[in-house]
């Protein structure tokens, strides 16, 4: 090679090869999966839609991504005396978590807010469609799926799900004048609050055990709301009322549970400081959310099992979820705190709980494969045919080789079982990405993304 055809080489850009030219790529964009999910959005996606829905350009056509936007200013109201390794996270991944009402409340396991879009978008999943979420969490995909203007169906066995993933979507359109005079009378919510629900334990390890009358006492008068399976016969007063009671509830619950952990700041400063990032979160989305002519996606989120699904057949053009990593999170211990307090009976719901069922490790497993098997089965009943269900799961290894005694190395990953069960039930494995897991125990270094297909 010559040495002027080894600068015209260098002077080549990747990008040009995979991306149309008018498009921009994100900065920070550093993982392979997050380059292949571009590359499908630069394939499936119109520039209108990529304006509107993309999840990893910039720019499209000399303009503004909405994903841009979203992201762009201060991410989150970080408390002063936060450290600069909590900054760099959120700058690092500016682009990725913390944007709309994702960053509401702390939860496990969560999924990445960008990779969802992302995903819906190489899915094929389009405004109008409809997306469900068989084991919901915090409602990632129906904030998400809301945003991109696509429906979506959530369903989790935790009641605090439910109720956390509402709160996300309400948060998106709520009126904030009243929420905001909460914040000025904050003393009285949050005393209101403390007699309602019962106080934080404020820095020790026990749990209050039930203080008051339970789930609908507790949810009062939000509570109607938030069971009702008709809220369209709500007036608008009443809807109002009951989000922003919610948007407080949940306020109160997180900073309870900031309390329990650490007595740094008396309960009612961590209260405080809550609400106002709350408001400042919802302030932030409302205000680009009004600068962009578009429908949200209607959500409906239910409380149910992902084993016996209440929907139709072949009612939902897509599917995203994550199982529970076989037994690395016990939800039940991590939630227990707030499920207390809506006054859930944790051991019926432990009955329910895929990846908790079961006593000693090996009959766990067991369960799981099980438990699995009935998820996948009606996974495969309610998605239309030729679409898309994607699973995003990780695989603990050193826990597997225990149970199943034989050497890690040998064990087979949970990816791998999960696809041959969904194999069996119509659902062909079209496309695998993986990426590395940061943060957590080296145990667990990758997670698995499978893209299965229904037949036509
Ligand atoms: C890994 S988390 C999902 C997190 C979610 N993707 C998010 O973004 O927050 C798994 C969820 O499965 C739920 N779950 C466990 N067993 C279930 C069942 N039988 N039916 C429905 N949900 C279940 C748990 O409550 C937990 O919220």
């Amino acid at each position: 090679m010559t040495a002027g055809d080894l600068a015209a080489a260098l002077s080549q850009k990747i990008e040009a090869r995979l991306f149309l030219p008018e498009r921009e790529l994100l900065p920070n964009l550093d993982d392979i999966y997050e380059l292949q999910l571009a590359f499908y959005e630069n394939l499936v996606l119109s520039e209108a839609e990529i304006l509107h829905n993309g999840a990893y350009f910039a720019k499209a056509g000399g303009k503004y991504t909405r994903h841009f936007l979203m992201c762009t200013g201060e991410p989150l109201k970080l408390p002063d005396h936060s450290s600069s390794r909590l900054k760099s996270f959120f700058e690092k991944n500016l682009f990725r978590t913390g944007y709309a009402t994702h960053g509401l409340f702390p939860y496990r396991g969560k999924f990445h807010p960008q990779m969802i879009k992302g995903l819906l978008n190489a899915m094929g999943l389009k405004q109008g469609e409809k997306v469900l979420d068989p084991m919901m969490g915090s409602g990632t995909v129906a904030v998400e799926a809301s945003l991109m203007g696509i429906d979506s169906v959530g369903i989790d066995a935790s009641p605090f799900c439910r109720f956390m993933a509402q709160t996300k979507v309400d948060t998106l359109t709520m009126p904030l004048k009243r929420a905001k005079a909460a914040l000025i009378n904050s003393e009285e919510v949050f005393s209101y609050f403390q007699k309602k629900v019962g106080k934080p334990a404020g820095g020790s390890k026990s749990r209050k055990r039930k203080p008051t009358g339970g789930y609908m006492e507790v949810m009062e008068p939000a509570a109607d709301y938030v069971m009702a399976t008709n809220r369209e016969r709500l007036s608008e007063r009443e809807r109002e009322t009951s989000e922003t009671y919610n948007f407080l509830l949940l306020a109160y619950l997180d900073s309870a549970g900031y309390a329990e952990r650490s007595n740094r700041k008396s309960p009612l400063e961590q209260f405080r400081a809550i609400l106002e990032r709350y408001l400042f979160v919802a302030e932030k989305i409302q205000a680009v959310l009004q600068g962009v002519e578009s429908e949200l996606g209607k959500a409906r989120l239910l409380e149910g099992d992902a084993r016996v699904l209440a929907l139709e057949n072949e009612s939902v053009d897509g599917i995203v979820f994550s199982p529970p990593y076989s037994f690395a999170i016990d939800y039940l211990q991590n939630d227990s705190f707030h499920l207390d307090f809506l006054g859930v009976d944790g051991d019926e719901l432990r009955q329910k709980m895929i990846g908790l069922r079961g006593q000693k490790l090996t009959e766990k497993f067991d369960c799981y494969h099980k438990d699995m098997e009935r998820v996948l089965s009606e996974c495969a009943r309610v998605l239309r045919r030729g679409r898309i269900c994607t699973i995003i799961v990780g695989t603990n290894n050193n826990q597997l080789s225990k149970i199943l005694g034989i050497p890690a190395e040998a064990v087979r990953g949970l990816h791998e079982l999960l696809i041959e069960i969904a194999a069996r039930h119509d659902l062909k494995l079209v496309k695998m990405m993986s990426r590395s897991i940061v943060g957590i125990s080296n145990t667990m270094r990758r997670e698995y993304i499978l893209m299965l297909q229904r037949s036509t």
